[in-house]
This record gives C-alpha cells, sequence and structure tokens, in this order.
C-alpha cells in the first residue's frame, strides 16, 4: 500500500508532495512553535545550542517553502516571555544567534521578497539585538511577497494584558465608548494588528499545547502536531502539514451539510 504522506511522517519526495497542494486553498497565515532543539541536541550528545544553531536551517527551509506555495504571512514563535527564565548562558546564546542569523540570511531575505517584521516586547531584548533586528526590518521593508514575523520576548498574555490596559486607558479618557469595543478594536490593539489570523498553526517535537501563543488569534486555527524535532523539520514537513490543512472541513460552528449546502 502506498504511504500516505500526511499521516505518515517518514521522508517523501518535496516535489511530490508540493504538486499535490491546491493553491487556491493555501493558508494565508501560517504561524509555528518551533520546538525540540534541546532534545535533537541532548540525542547526538552535543550542548543545547547546537540544537539552537541547527535551527537556523530549519527556519530558511520553511520560509522558502511557505513563499513557494504563496503563503502571506509566517509568523515562527522564536523566544517567549517564558524562556527569559532559562539558564543565561542559554538565553545570551539565543540572543547571539539571533544577531549572527540576521545579519547572514539579511541577502537571502531581499532576493527571496521577504519582508521582516516582529511581534514581542522586543524593548527588552538586548540593545545589539534590537539593532540588528532594526536595520533588518528598515532594509526588508519594500518587499512584498512574504512577511516573516519573528515572536521574540512574545507571550500572548502579555499582548492581551497590553490591548486591555489601553483599551481601559481610552475608555477611561473619553477616546472610545463602550460600543467601540469589540472584536475588531481588539485585533486593532494587538501586535499582529492588520495581519490576518493564522489558518493553520504548526508545532514540532511531539508537545501538544499553545506555551502562550496568540491565544487570540488562533481561535479557529487548524492545529497540526508533529514528533519531528525543529533542527530536524525540512521542506516536505510543511508541505504535509498544509496537504493535512487541507484535507479537513473549517466548519466555524455550522454543520456539515450547511457548508457543502451553501
Ligand atoms: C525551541 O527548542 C527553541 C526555544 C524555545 C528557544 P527548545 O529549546 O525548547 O528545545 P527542547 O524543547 O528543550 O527540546
Ligand atoms: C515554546 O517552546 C516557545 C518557543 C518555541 C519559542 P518552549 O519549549 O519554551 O515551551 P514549553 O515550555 O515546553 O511549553
Ligand atoms: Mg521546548
Amino acid at each position: 500500500m502506498e504511504a500516505d504522506p500526511v499521516t505518515d511522517h517518514r521522508p517523501a519526495s518535496e516535489l511530490e508532495l508540493r504538486a499535490r497542494i491546491d493553491p487556491a486553498r493555501v493558508p494565508r497565515h501560517i504561524a509555528v512553535i518551533m520546538d525540540g532543539n534541546g532534545r535533537w541536541a541532548q540525542k547526538q550528545g552535543e550542548h543545547r545550542l547546537v540544537g539552537h544553531s541547527n535551527g537556523v536551517r530549519s527556519v530558511r527551509e520553511t520560509l522558502v517553502a511557505a513563499t513557494e506555495i504563496g503563503v502571506e504571512y509566517l509568523t515562527l514563535y522564536a523566544f517567549s516571555t517564558e524562556n527569559w527564565s532559562r539558564p543565561k548562558a542559554e538565553v545570551d546564546a539565543l540572543m547571539d544567534l539571533l544577531v549572527s542569523t540576521l545579519v547572514s540570511e539579511l541577502e537571502g531575505l531581499n532576493e527571496n521578497g521577504v519582508r521582516l517584521h516582529t511581534i514581542g516586547d522586543t524593548d527588552s531584548l538586548p540593545p545589539g539585538c534590537r539593532s540588528a533586528l532594526l536595520q533588518a526590518i528598515q532594509r526588508t521593508a519594500k518587499n512584498d511577497r512574504i512577511t516573516l514575523t519573528l515572536a521574540l520576548s512574545y507571550s500572548a498574555r502579555w499582548e492581551i494584558l497590553r490591548m486591555v490596559r489601553s483599551i481601559g486607558q481610552d475608555l477611561r479618557d473619553g477616546r472610545l465608548e463602550m460600543h467601540d469595543v469589540g472584536e475588531k478594536l481588539v485585533d486593532e490593539r494587538l501586535s499582529t494588528q492588520g495581519m490576518p489570523d493564522p489558518e493553520l498553526l504548526i508545532r514540532t517535537s511531539g508537545e501538544q499545547r499553545i506555551s502562550n501563543f496568540l491565544l487570540w488569534q488562533v481561535a479557529y486555527a487548524e492545529l497540526w502536531f508533529t514528533p519531528v524535532l525543529w533542527p530536524d523539520f525540512r521542506k516536505e514537513h510543511l508541505f504535509q502539514a498544509v496537504l493535512d490543512y487541507q484535507r479537513r472541513e473549517r466548519r466555524f460552528g455550522l454543520t456539515s451539510d450547511q457548508l457543502t449546502t451553501a
């Protein structure tokens, strides 16, 4: 029997998988929780940091794959608010890796039409990181093929609290009335303002949780979990996820009959 490329996690031909994707139903926005770098390294007796640096190739592959099939927004969870509590040496190494990656990848981002963007409390990043980010954001600002958003020092509760405070202040000071407060206003006050909600959320490494990522925005996202550790994630895995997404019926609370007779 032929292997099922969607449920079977063995390598399948990247081109063959890509050819099966329906270009008319590609998600506009894919979000990824890149997890498993530490375990990947530990499995081969290496330090956790080796896993992080090997994860850079996976970022590149995912970005290229997403661009090839016409995804407009790719949002990667790179560093959570909670990750600040990791050992200082790991946090420092992750920040250094961010800077060196931004520098080494900048040309490639421009060649591929990638516009870089960030969400999260980037003011809390070390100054070297902030300036490397700012520079990369400025130098890719005119690109319009895909928006790559890095979630850095990000947590969904952090941004929800920020949104609640900002709306609260505007209500108190009379800039808003209670009837102005609806889903649209909330969308506008989150850091993902202007982006469509992710239709597909991927998490690697076998963990099946959201870990404080985009809680408001993933309300109706399709979730795709894979045991593949992030440094092993390749283009074909992204294509598998999209194919699986395209097989699903997104009902948004309706019945299946309502969707097929509409
Ligand atoms: C994901 O890999 C990268 C970050 C969270 C920064 P981990 O570092 O969480 O790897 P595991 O989960 O310990 O294997
Ligand atoms: C989530 O991964 C954050 C990122 C991928 C940046 P973690 O490895 O920190 O998540 P938990 O702690 O296992 O939930
Ligand atoms: Mg982890």
